[in-house]
């Protein structure tokens, strides 16, 4: 395609508010897809999106597309697709920066959520032209003249501008094609110049390796070219080339603007990292300055995986090797804990990472586990100095059990987010109670329209990461929405809260918290505790201690009676049975010192941090 006819765009948009309905419609108006083949969302492959209708990677589709009435040769439309999750806002601005326009997709009865804005203001800083977009006009309870307005404040313009479509019928969808042809501004880049494209997805595939997904910003790619990746200096040929029109279909050349998918027997993905730049081996490419932006993924939220069943450790070993030929960004290295075993501690970008990579353990590998509350990394300086440099000695922490005794440490800082919650302004009261609960400081406060209201707070990542989001959820009835970027770190009076059975430390229940927070926590999880463990031979006094002084107590008493005591006299294959099965019941059991703690305790008592 000549330069001047290609348009590459993505869609920006909440989950659910219609982006996979629209990207059918757009394939369907350019009749390449068989409609007996047209399944729902055809651009979503992952079985885990399908089921949770959330897009985890993104993926690019071209769509030949002729305007009516145009009588010119036909442009060539992109659509790259974003995933739409926070955790994932790396990918997404990879993704944008692939692309010159974005379709703003807004829900005509939800409106903008937070997590729209903010891919927004990605959008923005990639200089995208912004195509807004209002979807679903034919739900009774569309709002359309009130979320015009509310689309117009943000990004500026008149509410008539904004375009009323309804994916489900197809109403308005070839509008957005052409708004998109006229006014998303076609590629720049010199084909002449060494090759330089940009890596905005890559997954594994286990015949043919990775699979690459790129767009060409200088030069050109063709099948039989020597690559070369720039940050992780990866050297491979290129097998095979391919567009997606939907199904993946081969081309012999790919230049200036163009969106394509290869394949150079790369082993894993994290030889070909979303951001990277691919240019060719050899003299001409080799002083050839990467794309910017690229950056390496950092892991946020820690947790210990460990196999319910210790004989499992080496499938779990398995799996995560798997899973990580497929997933560059998140981290895994053995740990053992005294009470749960051998199991690993996992770095993730946030949350939901976390809960996908749980949830793909369990489905596709099937291995039972516990896994400790999520922490996030401190930053602890040291009494010590450096006898090398003489500074003080920081050291990184994600696992409580590596915290330093309190005399040893001279400060602990902690990362930090900016977390911008979209409300409706009746409940702005509770929500400014619910982050300051949560150490948060409050950067800005601006009404969108009068009914919503954009609230910037400064958190403790470990603030949101356990149940803050369900509580928003739960103040606002739902209607409030989350988006959070990392925003460093800073110093906090931190420390550690132990919980001990029978005077013996626990190490999987210990946590780092606020000095403010400790004693509720202490209390909450000696409670909790009680409750879950059941009564032993003797007394257990269940602890919790900063150190070495106790903070709260309990204790679960002595069971009174044997098992044996109700069948006296009764039959012996009675007596039998009931021994056998206590047998059983012990097999499920963790002896952690001198008690004996259920599986089930564990999961239950780490559930909720
Ligand atoms: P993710 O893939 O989860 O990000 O969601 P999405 O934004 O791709 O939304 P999707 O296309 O899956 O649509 C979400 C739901 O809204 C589906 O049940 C669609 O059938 C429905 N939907 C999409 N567009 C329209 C529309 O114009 N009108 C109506 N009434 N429903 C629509």
């Amino acid at each position: 395609y000549p330069i001047d006819r290609i348009r590459n765009f993505c869609i920006v948009a909440h989950v659910d508010h219609g982006k996979s309905t629209l990207a059918d419609r757009m394939l369907q108006l350019t009749e390449l897809v068989d409609p007996r083949k047209m399944r729902a969302q055809y651009l979503d492959k992952m079985d885990i999106e399908r089921e949770r209708g959330i897009t985890i990677k993104a993926q690019a589709a071209r769509l030949p597309y002729k305007p009516l009435g145009d009588v010119g040769d036909e442009y060539l439309l992109n659509l790259i697709d974003t995933p739409g999750h926070v955790d994932f806002s790396y990918e997404v601005s990879r993704a944008l920066n692939a692309c010159e326009g974005a379709v703003l997709l807004v829900d005509a009865a939800q409106g903008m959520e937070a997590q729209t804005i903010a891919n927004l203001y990605l959008a923005l800083e990639a200089d995208l032209e912004i195509i807004p977009v209002m979807n679903k006009i034919d739900l009774p309870a569309a709002r359309p003249e009130e979320i015009a307005r509310e689309i117009a404040a943000i990004i500026g313009g008149e509410p008539e501008d904004v375009l009323r479509i309804s994916a489900k019928t197809g109403e308005g969808v070839r509008e957005v094609m052409d708004a998109i042809v006229d006014r998303v501004p076609a590629p720049t880049g010199d084909p002449e110049a060494p090759t330089r494209a940009l890596i905005f997805d890559s997954f594994y595939d286990a015949y043919r390796g990775t699979l690459v997904y790129f767009r060409v910003v200088d030069g050109r790619l063709e099948p039989g070219h020597k690559i070369r990746l720039l940050a992780t200096n990866f050297e491979g040929e290129i097998d095979d080339l391919a567009v997606n029109s939907p199904e993946e279909t081969p081309i012999d050349a790919l230049g200036v603007g163009e969106v394509g998918v290869l394949s150079a027997a790369i082993k894993n993905v994290a030889e070909a990292k979303v951001g990277d730049t691919i240019t060719l081996a050899g003299k001409k490419c080799r002083d050839v300055a990467p794309l910017p932006g690229y950056r390496e993924p950092l892991p946020m939220v820690f947790s210990g995986l460990y196999p319910i069943d210790s004989d499992d450790f080496p499938l779990l070993r398995d799996a995560l090797d798997k899973l990580r030929l497929n997933d560059a960004s998140f981290s895994y290295e053995p740990e053992t804990s005294a009470a749960l075993g051998f199991g690993f501690r996992c770095g993730f970008l946030g949350l939901l990472h976390l809960e996908i990579v749980i949830e793909r353990i369990d489905r596709e590998f099937d291995i039972p586990l516990v896994t400790t509350a999520p922490s996030v990394r401190y930053r602890v300086t040291l009494e010590r100095l450096d006898p090398e440099t003489g500074e003080p000695i920081v050291l990184e922490v994600s696992n409580p059990q590596d915290l330093p005794e309190p005399n040893q440490i001279a400060a602990i800082a902690e990362p930090t987010v900016r977390v911008m919650i979209l409300t409706p302004s009746s409940y702005v009261g509770p929500v400014m109670q619910l982050c300051e609960g949560r150490r948060g400081n409050m950067e800005a406060m601006d009404y969108l329209t009068e009914e919503r209201v954009e609230l910037r707070y400064q958190l403790p990542l470990a603030s949101i990461i356990t149940d803050f989001f369900d509580q928003l959820k739960s103040i606002t009835r739902g209607y409030a929405s989350l988006d959070y970027e990392p925003s460093g770190y800073q110093e906090s009076n931190l420390v550690r809260v132990d919980v001990l059975l029978n005077a013996e430390p626990v190490d999987a229940f210990s946590s780092i918290v606020h000095r403010d927070e400790a004693y509720p926590f202490g209390k909450a999880m000696v409670e909790k505790l009680k409750e879950l463990i059941p009564r032993q031979m003797f007394d257990v006094p269940v602890q919790a201690a900063i150190g070495s002084k106790v903070i709260a107590r309990e204790t679960i008493k002595a069971r009174r009676k044997d098992v044996l005591a109700k069948c006296y006299g009764g039959d012996v294959s009675r007596k039998r049975k009931l021994l056998e099965k206590q047998k059983e019941g012990k097999k499920k059991m963790k002896n952690v010192g001198s008690v004996e703690i259920p599986q089930e305790a564990f999961v239950s008592a780490l559930r909720t941090g």
